[in-house]
């Protein structure tokens, strides 16, 4: 697919997804989440792509929110199709891609932007970056998984904060928050993700994904998490990847995953 609104660029195993619409604060419009969604999709079926990275361009946004040019004059019905689509193609299929998707977020990510982060597996930010969940004052509320996966993240008190306050918080008050994982300057933000995405490159990636969908399943009312943890770990047994890590820790030299 010929991308509008965002690239990919591939080094190795990682992949990095940039939003690129810098002078609409890389605003998530209707195209640029249809078009995330079919990048996603693709580098899950890249055999070569082990960890993806999403960041926004430009210095000054990761992404400031949903659209509100696109969705001002919807009424009930839209706007709950809206919500729907956004987290059955983009903030659901992230989270539950098989493979880890890092956040650099390298500047604001307000509302649709920090809900975008938030369905990442993790988040590393830059000294600059500004997040927070402004739907409020509009006369919404977080329609992309916000109210659950802030509560997740930081804690039921400090999301109703967030939320009913409308306020943003600093980078050092969201590595407070365990929002983030790491601040660093914004020139550190990529290499910093990278030297990550490289460490999670050398592990089994059959193994990671099991290990994700264990994770999740935690947050899943309808699944029970050590349940499925149980499943995962047998499904490892019978991986390429589980004979190799196990034949080559008993051989004293460093495994190969053959990623299968
Ligand atoms: N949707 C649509 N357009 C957006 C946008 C959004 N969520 N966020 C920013 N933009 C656009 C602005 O309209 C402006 O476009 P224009 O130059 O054509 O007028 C451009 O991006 C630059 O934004 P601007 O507001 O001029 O930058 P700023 O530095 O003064 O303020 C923000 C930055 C992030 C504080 C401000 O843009 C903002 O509050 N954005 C909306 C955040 C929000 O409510 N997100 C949740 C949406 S549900």
């Amino acid at each position: 697919m010929d991308y509008e609104n965002i690239y990919i660029e591939e080094e190795g195993s990682i992949a990095t997804i940039t939003i690129d619409r810098p002078k609409k604060l890389n605003a998530l419009n209707k195209q640029t989440i249809h078009e995330l969604h079919v990048a996603f999709k693709e580098l899950e079926e890249d055999k070569t792509v082990k960890v993806i990275l999403i960041t926004g361009s430009g210095e000054k946004a990761f992404v400031a929110g949903a659209d509100i040019s696109e969705f001002s004059d919807f009424g009930i019905a839209k706007g709950g199709e809206l919500a729907a689509k956004g987290q059955e193609i983009l903030f659901d299929f992230v989270e539950n891609l098989s493979k880890p998707v890092i956040a650099a977020v390298n500047g604001f990510a307000l509302g649709g932007g920090l809900e975008l982060a938030m369905a990442c597996h993790f988040r590393v930010a830059s000294y600059n970056a500004k997040m927070g969940l402004p739907e409020v004052t509009l006369g919404l509320i977080p329609g992309y998984g916000g109210t659950q996966r802030l509560p997740q993240l930081v804690g039921k008190g400090r999301a109703f904060e967030m939320i009913t306050t409308a306020a943003m918080i600093s980078a050092e008050q969201a590595l407070d928050y365990g929002l983030v994982n790491y601040v660093v300057e914004q020139e550190e933000i990529l290499p910093l993700c990278k030297k990550l995405a490289g460490k999670i490159s050398n592990n089994s990636s059959v193994a990671i994904s099991q290990a994700i969908k264990a994770v999740n399943a935690g947050y899943k009312s309808e699944l029970n998490g050590y349940a499925v943890e149980i499943d995962a770990f047998g499904k490892c047994f019978g991986t390429n990847d589980f004979k190799e890590g196990t034949t080559a820790f008993l051989e004293k030299r460093k495994a190969d995953f053959p990623g299968s």
